[in-house]
């Protein structure tokens, strides 16, 4: 196995593609499909080229290059992390026996599940992303979002890749599947709820980056753990790209929130709307829809499957190896949000059976960074407003709290209440119609919409005036 990207082929690639004809030649006849699929479901403003990074290397150094890139000819390629030698599971009941380099033929389907589900969210947010282009406050956001598309397609062809090589005729059918599905298509939309929705506005796409991305950070992190070790390559490197996804959400809300608390004090005013910034309430109703839409793709409270994906290895937690307990749970419980005779409470189950409670409040602990950013940024100035997490029963519909309506302090609401109120929680079609009024597209060099803060760096160390994009 070699770490040093072939780029020669056809499909750049770390897994020495070459020295299997029939697999190169299976994912060769899906990369027309796969181009096909950009064109029309991809990025819709026309360009000539954009300052991007391509993956080249999985070493700790220099693992990918920047230049302009003309994007329908982007390198997608296949990247494993560099294997561990003496790697053994890590939990579950095949605990310390030496990890897995095929699919063990009881896991076959729930593996293909997994990396199906993982997969569909790849090239979705593309498709949720395509026309935003058309409204981009600087060239610097305008790469950023093309970086992200790019790599999301890339993680696509890291999914097409196991799907190929290890899961036969049924696997290279699931990968036309996933080019096939569109977000919010009525008649083959993606599997994911969140994934359906439309990212319409910069506002929603840095709280889709900051938020969903990070739910994508965490079900890669329990993925990494996986026996099944090409897939734990697979993800490790995903992981790596994902850090910029994030990266473009946090300082994205933070820049709105920046520019908000700014016009806030030079007006001294909360009434920020008709100065051409995004009302601090607003802000709040995007994150409260982005997170809690977030909080519903870790699944119910308890899940056997869950449960039975841990025991076989196929799926671990988030940091498992820092875990101070057996990394079996056979014999453990834990508390998992549930509703109790109709009042939101807690219940016992068995520590298996409520992985996906485990793996919610890591991502709920995480959330909280971004929580504390902001209101920095809004102390800073000197102002008293902070903006929170909803409470984890606020407009859920997966899970404990799907059946019940709750305001974002965690009261419970009657079914009319909550229609009559719930335009203070989330957004509603006058908050998004003034955001989406702002959104008025600014392509000069060093320029900046008026809604938002510009970023304090630029990429790899180019200035923010530099000639990120060049239009068509
Ligand atoms: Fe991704
Ligand atoms: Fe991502």
């Amino acid at each position: 196995m070699t770490t040093t990207a072939d780029y020669s082929e056809r499909i750049p690639n770390n897994v020495s593609l070459h020295e299997d004809r029939r697999l190169q030649r299976a994912l060769e006849s899906w990369q027309p499909n796969f181009l096909d699929w950009w064109r029309t479901m991809g990025p819709t403003l026309p360009t000539q080229d954009v300052y991007l990074r391509t993956a080249v290397n999985v070493g700790r150094e220099g693992w990918a290059q920047f230049g302009h890139v003309a994007m329908p000819e982007y390198r997608w390629g296949i990247f494993l992390a560099e294997r561990d030698q003496g790697r053994r599971v890590g939990f579950g009941e095949h605990k310390d026996e030496p990890v897995w380099d095929k699919v063990p033929g009881e896991y076959r389907a729930d593996l293909l599940r997994l990396i199906v589900i993982q997969g569909d969210t790849e090239p979705a947010s593309v498709e949720q992303q395509r026309n935003l282009g058309a409204t981009a406050p600087s060239l610097y956001d305008l790469r950023n979002l093309f970086q992200v598309n790019v790599e999301e397609g890339r993680h696509l062809w890291a999914m097409v890749y196991l799907l190929h090589a290890y899961f036969g005729r049924e696997g290279r059918e699931e990968a036309e599947e996933l080019l096939h599905r569109n977000s919010g298509s009525a008649a083959a939309p993606r599997i994911l709820g969140a994934f359906n929705e439309e990212t319409p506005d910069w506002l929603s796409f840095y709280m889709f980056t900051y938020f969903t991305d990070r739910d994508g950070k965490y079900q890669l992190g329990t993925l990494k753990e996986s026996a099944f070790d090409p897939l734990s390559r697979t993800c490790e490197f995903m992981l790596k790209e994902e850090a910029h996804h994030m990266m473009v959400g946090t300082t994205g809300v933070d820049r709105v929130v920046e520019r908000t608390a700014q016009v806030m004090v030079e007006h001294d005013t909360d009434e920020v709307a008709g100065l051409g910034a995004i009302p601090l309430p607003v802000i709040q109703k995007y994150l409260n829809f982005h997170y809690s839409v977030s909080l519903d793709l870790f699944g119910g409270e308890t899940s056997t499957n869950v449960a039975n994906y841990y025991t076989a290895g196929l799926k671990g937690r988030w940091s498992e190896d820092r875990r101070q307990d057996d990394h079996r749970l056979t014999d453990d419980s834990m508390m998992v949000d549930a509703l109790i005779d109709g009042e939101i409470g807690q219940l016992e189950v068995a520590a298996l059976t409520g992985l996906n409670t485990d793996l919610r409040r890591q991502y709920i602990h995480d959330c909280r960074g971004g929580l504390n950013r902001w209101n920095k940024i809004l102390a800073d100035a000197g102002l008293p407003q902070r903006l929170k997490l909803p409470h984890i029963a606020f407009n859920r519909r997966v899970g404990a709290f799907a059946g019940i309506e709750a305001s974002s302090d965690g009261e419970q609401l009657t079914a009319e209440e909550w229609e009559r109120r719930k335009g203070e929680w989330l957004p509603t079609a006058v908050d998004k119609t003034h955001v989406r009024s702002l959104m008025r597209p600014v392509y000069e060099r060093g320029k900046i919409a008026a809604w938002i803060a510009p970023p304090r760096s630029g990429i790899n160390g180019q200035p923010f005036d530099y000639d990120y994009v060049h239009l068509a």
